[in-house]
């Protein structure tokens, strides 16, 4: 659940978020930077945790119709790309600031999401925290569904395309043991049938 500070933050990021399902990839991110923040206690929550909720506010400045094509496997756009991170760091001073913030906390968090997606290396435990709690979501078996979706492709087909990519690219060693299990669901829920034949897909 989100701490009852950050829930005054997401309701000024969700009006941001409602382009290619950012508001629930947030969320799911959101809830395994608190998982990473445990095992990192040398993070901190308040630049973490603000940083996670508003980085993706940008994605809604792209031109929607070249959105799908600004990330990931499709990714024509790359300039689109660096615009969302520019432009969720933008949000991110501007809204922080009206909400009375620090203004150290405002430049770490704003730091971190210029440039999330676009660089691999972290510049310290907090933006390698948000980092792959960004990317651990493609793993999940929440975001294979979305996936497929997006790319019109089979949920084994989404691990191959994130096991070509995003694992290579995860800073924690908890991370790529979290991003293994995650994958290890979609796997048995792909094999469920094969083993109980009668049981119909939810
Ligand atoms: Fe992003
Ligand atoms: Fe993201």
């Amino acid at each position: 659940m989100f701490r009852e500070k950050d829930e005054k933050i997401w309701k000024i990021a969700r009006p941001h978020l409602d382009v290619r399902n950012n508001d629930e990839h947030t969320v799911v991110a959101y809830h395994l930077a608190q998982r990473l923040l445990e095992l990192h206690p040398e993070a901190d929550p308040e630049v973490v945790l603000p940083a996670i909720l508003l980085h993706d506010t940008g994605w809604k400045s792209v031109p929607q119709d070249k959105l799908m094509e600004s990330f990931g496997v499709k990714k024509k756009y790359p300039e689109l790309l660096i615009q969302h991170e520019k432009e969720g760091a933008k949000i991110a001073r501007k809204e922080l600031a009206r909400m009375g913030y620090d203004a150290a906390i405002i430049e770490q968090v704003a730091d971190i999401i210029d440039g999330h997606d676009s660089t691999l290396e972290a510049k310290n435990i907090n933006d390698a925290v948000v980092k792959d709690a960004d990317k651990l979501w493609r793993f999940t078996p929440h975001a294979n569904s979305i996936i497929c979706q997006w790319y019109d492709v089979t949920p084994l087909g989404v691990i191959d395309i994130i096991m070509g990519n995003s694992i290579m690219h995860l800073l924690l060693p908890e991370s790529t043991v979290m991003a293994h299990a995650f994958m290890e669901i979609v796997r048995a829920q792909e094999a469920l049938p094969h083993y109980l034949p009668t049981l119909v897909k939810q």
